[in-house]
């Protein structure tokens, strides 16, 4: 690898980063268009415009040079979204690293809806406010992931319109997927199938993760696992009249409160046999790292409006060490019973939960559920019983620091942004990186350029234009750095 990429004034990288900010508004105009395609995963109400959203993009990586296919996956009867595949061969004499460049293309649900200031596919660009959020788009999908995606695209694009070359001449394979948001269940048939192409790559690329705060960039070595299930009480086989049976026999409702309000001690630790077994100690040299940061766990509680008082978490851990390196359980959402606009008096037969675990390593998303289902029977009520799903989950992971990839992305941020990127790690969850892990044992690196409060799945998605400059800067540094490794 070659040292910081300082770009000269006649560079090609000096001369793609003024192509950027030139065309800054157009790119701005294009993440716009992607953004109004309501591309959500989940819900297959959408599925045609989750398509559209996949054609769309790949007719922005054909514009930028890179020709791409929309590949459906899935089974027959059972289809699934569409990956987006693209590939671009390198200059002749490229003799840096093959990248695979991931994210995806999927969104959220935007409900509740009636907390959106504007309409979630409607994006508008609202002016920066001082003390409080800068220039930013609004609208669902502006960070997590297609405004993230978009600043790659605007780098390919740049050098395309700079140099007349695909990528700059870097090895590029792009893989854009469409069910991120909704358990990436034909992702892992997908990699297996296309697993010879994808062996050629040397290391993932991904823009879909954070800052540690506005103008401190980083770079992220670390994401969660997890694994997602939903657990059902069952009691009495019909809802009972509450006047009537009140009295005689246990509440499903009040019975799975009980039970999982046992899912943690004292401590904040979670109770299930086993579940910190195969949990890595954080290193004494991780911990010293992280308290140095420049963060502050007050102003990010004061951020959604909480005081010092309300942290909360596992006894004896920092809040960055509870966040990023060891497992929560979370209850994600309860339902039973009556739940519609006033009163109705009943004890409904069952009750249900969405639970799910953030997991670290070397902990097994496969393991954990069966883990907790076994809890849970042992504290089934006499005569109750329990229905089980298991949802989907994912492998964390961690990547070496000493990765010289890592180490390139790290420079390509230091140059674009003229700051040292911060090492951090995240709570968050992105699967395909353990599964690229697993199928072709290659590491990944998480280039993202997120904040905080940009509202990640919640009402009011934001994504500030600052962080889209210096990420797309940051994408064209490190395309010039790469392409840099000549024969
Ligand atoms: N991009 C997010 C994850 C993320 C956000 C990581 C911010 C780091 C910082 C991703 O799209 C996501 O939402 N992942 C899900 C998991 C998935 C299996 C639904 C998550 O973390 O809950
Ligand atoms: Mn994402
Ligand atoms: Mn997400």
């Amino acid at each position: 690898m070659p040292n910081p990429a300082s770009p000269a004034p006649h560079s090609s990288l000096a001369r793609v980063i003024s192509w950027l900010d030139e065309n800054e508004p157009q790119s701005l105009s294009r993440l716009v268009d992607w953004l109004k395609i309501p591309s959500i995963s989940t819900d297959p109400q959408y599925r045609v415009d989750v398509k559209r959203a996949a054609q769309w993009a790949a007719d922005q990586l054909a514009a930028a040079g890179l020709p791409a296919q929309v590949l459906p996956t899935g089974a027959e009867g059972k289809p699934g979204h569409p990956v987006v595949l693209a590939h671009s061969p390198g200059a002749p004499d490229y003799q840096g690293p093959h990248v695979l460049f991931y994210g995806h293309y999927d969104v959220q649900p935007v409900d509740p809806v009636e907390l959106w200031d504007s309409p979630p596919f409607e994006p508008v660009v609202r002016e920066g406010e001082p003390g409080g959020p800068g220039r930013r788009i609004v609208a669902r999908g502006a960070v997590d992931d297609k405004g993230q995606v978009m600043m790659f695209l605007e780098a390919l694009r740049a050098f395309k319109a700079v140099t007349g070359q695909p990528a700059g001449g870097v090895k590029f394979t792009v893989l854009l997927e469409g069910e991120e948001e909704s358990g990436s269940a034909n992702l892992e048939p997908f990699v297996k199938q296309h697993e010879a192409a994808l062996r050629r790559c040397d290391f993932c690329l991904i823009s879909d993760t954070g800052m540690l705060g506005r103008g401190k960039p980083a770079i992220t070595y670390g994401v969660r696992g997890l694994a997602y299930t939903e657990v059902t009480l069952i009691g009495p086989d019909q809802d009972l009249h509450s006047g009537l049976w009140g009295g005689r026999v246990l509440n499903p409702n009040a019975a799975l409160c009980q039970v999982l309000s046992q899912l943690w001690d004292k401590d904040g630790k979670v109770t299930i046999p086993g579940f910190y077994d195969a949990v890595r100690p954080i290193s004494p040299r991780e911990r010293e790292a992280w308290a140095k940061l420049p963060w502050s766990a007050e102003e990010a509680l004061r951020s959604i409006g909480l005081p010092k008082e309300a942290d909360w978490g596992e006894k004896g851990f920092s809040p960055t060490e509870r966040a990023w390196a060891r497992p929560t359980a979370e209850i994600n959402g309860m339902y039973g019973g009556y739940t519609g606009p006033g009163a109705k008096t009943v004890i409904p037969s069952r009750a249900s939960a969405k639970v799910s675990f953030r997991l670290v390593a070397d902990q097994d998303p496969a393991k954990i559920p069966g883990l907790f289902f076994e809890w849970c029977k042992a504290r089934t009520p006499a005569g109750f019983r329990w229905e089980f799903v298991d949802h989907h989950g994912g492998h964390g992971v961690t990547v070496p620091i000493e990765s010289p990839y890592l180490a390139a992305a790290s420079r390509a941020v230091q140059a674009a942004c003229g700051v040292e990127p911060a090492l951090i790690k995240s709570g968050g969850s992105i699967p395909v990186a353990g599964m690229l892990k697993a199928i072709l044992g290659i590491d990944t690196v998480f280039m993202g350029f997120g904040l905080d409060d940009d509202r990640v799945h919640s009402p009011n998605e934001k994504f500030e234009i600052e962080c889209f400059r210096q990420g797309a800067r940051s994408h064209a540094a490190l395309i010039a750095e790469l392409g840099a490794v000549k024969k």
